[in-house]
């Protein structure tokens, strides 16, 4: 709302005088609410800020929610209408509820967005929990945008490796201990394989041979590659049940091995191909090293298949925006993707939403060699940790293993989507389960807090007195709340969930800080009435926000 009123006093003043440089400013908490720099119009009118602020000031006034100004400093210095503000907003928020905040801007336009992408028979990575956390983040914040999203889970389930896999489980393998420890038997395998590698180079061959029978269908192959993959997805699904995320589609790497001919067929027709020692090419030009279609014994690529996912994807979901939620380190391949399907003619919206390593003590994470065995073993550490908080603070809780779960999991969520993505995230459990502090229990708890003054005190939003919310301790927060759609649109224009975790912990904050000032239960009832709900409105914007995020909002904890 005070979006609105900003972009409306803008225009105003820049119709009258046809320009289109006026700069809309909101000064430090207490100062006003909104403020106009005059300087550089006083420069280019060769006259005074003062003179300035008085051609301004009869258009400013005619706004309805203008409540004061003044001239200050060479700026402008609105105040607003505080009360019947206040109640525009907080009543905006009561009828919306948890669609407050959204809009209309993608008008179903669909948005294909990849992310989490393990790869089969190998274990399922940090940078792949990153991918999947912020994948899903920003799945609900372009759906919240009016978009219509398509979440692909590219499973790296075909390439050269799968020769390699087959030769190795058909040499050493057990069948039993695949079963049993799935994804960590076959990753035994693997490196087994490149251990032998460099005493039998043969192995090699045999590895690329097998894959060329698998890329044409062979069928002992085709079941093995099969069966590693139900194992594989059986352990990725645990996964994606933990942290209450799902996809539109699994369709991996190897759903495209039957359309990647069309793709090579495409770029020959348009003389994008050449030869270069036996494997196939497209030259980049100056910047960008060529990309590999084809290697010399015929395999395809990585890069082969995301071509040819890009053009079903356009296809099948009618999508011109393509997102791409991975890490870093593939910088290249996104731009090569990009720089060839353009010179193809084709101009998608490509998208590398990219993300930072995540670090423990100063070290990149990995889970081969590291503490954990299995990315999930540290998950649900997190949640045994938060069970053993929450039974010391709260016994007579129920459910406490369903809260203990949305507190462990939010609080891996919310460590990694604070900051900016393409920094590197430090992962450590202890600092991100703390009840206070920049964490996901925190918030959570902020929000239980408010639920559980709302049970004990009955809202009767019929006798209300809203001349409360013009004292700052409310207004500086009813500001705040208005503000949640325009930073839901920002996260969405920058890819950055961080914005809304930024947000709302800055709302909580607030929250708690005016708890700490003003008490909720006051003698009065219709002061009373406007605290409870106030404190209502809050929890809403920060439950809304929460589930942006993927975290889950309690009730109780
Ligand atoms: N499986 C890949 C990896 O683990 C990520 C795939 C990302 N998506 C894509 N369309 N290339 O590195």
């Amino acid at each position: 709302m005070i979006e609105k009123i900003k972009k409306e006093i803008k225009e105003a003043i820049e119709q009258k005088f046809e320009i289109d440089s006026i700069v809309i400013e909101e000064p430090k908490k207490g100062v006003a609410d909104i403020a106009i720099p005059l300087f550089a119009f006083a420069k280019l009118w060769k006259t005074s800020p003062m003179q300035v602020y008085d051609q301004f000031s009869k258009i400013v006034m005619e706004h309805q929610q203008v409540d004061k100004i003044e001239f200050m400093n060479g700026f402008l210095n609105i105040y607003l209408e505080r009360q019947k503000l206040s109640e525009a907003i907080l009543k905006e928020i009561l009828e919306k509820k948890e669609h407050y905040g959204y809009q209309d801007v993608g008008h179903g336009e669909p948005v294909v967005m990849d992310y989490s992408s393990p790869n089969i028979a190998k274990s399922f990575g940090i940078g792949h929990l990153r991918s999947t956390m912020i994948g899903n983040a920003l799945n609900h914040i372009y759906t919240k945008c009016g978009y219509h999203t398509v979440s692909v889970n590219h499973l790296g389930d075909w390439g050269t490796q799968f020769g390699k896999m087959i030769v190795a489980y058909q040499k050493w393998g057990n069948e039993e201990a695949v079963r049993k420890n799935s994804i960590a038997e076959l990753q035994k395998l693997y490196v087994r394989f490149h251990d032998e590698e460099h005493q039998d180079p043969s192995l090699e061959k045999q590895a690329r041979h097998v894959f060329s029978r698998l890329e044409s269908n062979d069928e002992t192959y085709f079941e093995l590659w099969k069966w590693f993959k139900e194992e594989s997805l059986r352990e990725f699904m645990e996964m994606y049940d933990l942290l209450g995320v799902t996809f539109d589609s699994y369709d991996g790497e190897s759903f495209y091995n039957d359309k990647m001919d069309a793709v090579v067929e495409e770029l020959e027709q348009k003389g994008l191909l050449r030869v270069d020692e036996g494997a196939t090419i497209v030259d980049l030009g100056q910047d960008l090293p060529p990309a590999l279609i084809k290697k010399s014994d015929g395999a395809t690529l990585y890069i082969t298949r995301d071509i040819a996912a890009i053009f079903y994807r356009q296809r099948t979901y009618k999508a011109n925006k393509f997102l791409y939620i991975v890490g870093n380190e593939q910088q290249l391949h996104f731009k090569q993707l990009k720089a060839v399907t353009d010179l193809m003619g084709y101009h998608f919206d490509i998208v590398h939403a990219n993300f930072g390593l995540v670090m423990i003590d100063g070290k990149k994470m990995s889970t081969r060699g590291g503490k954990f065995k299995r990315l999930e073993d540290v998950i649900k550490k997190a949640i045994d940790e938060s069970k053993k908080a929450i039974t010391e603070k709260n016994p007579d809780l129920k459910n406490q293993d369903k809260v203990a779960k949305a507190v462990g999991v939010g609080a891996i969520i919310y460590n990694d989507l604070k900051n900016e993505k393409h920094l590197n995230v430090d992962f450590n459990l202890e600092n991100m389960l703390k009840f206070e502090g920049q964490t996901g229990p925190y918030l959570q708890y902020s929000s239980v807090r408010i639920e559980s003054i709302l049970k004990e005190n009955t809202l009767d939003l019929s006798n209300i007195d809203t001349t409360f919310y013009q004292e700052d301790h409310y207004f500086e927060i009813i500001k705040q709340l208005s503000q949640f759609p325009h930073v839901i649109l920002k996260s969405m224009e920058e890819n950055a969930p961080n914005l809304i975790a930024r947000y709302i912990m800055g709302l909580a904050q607030g929250f708690n800080s005016f708890y700490g000032k003003q008490r909720i239960n006051v003698e009065n009832e219709q002061h009373k009435n406007a605290n409870l709900y106030f404190i209502q409105m809050i929890q809403i914007v920060i439950n809304e926000g929460l589930r942006l995020l993927g975290i889950e909002p309690l009730k109780e904890m």
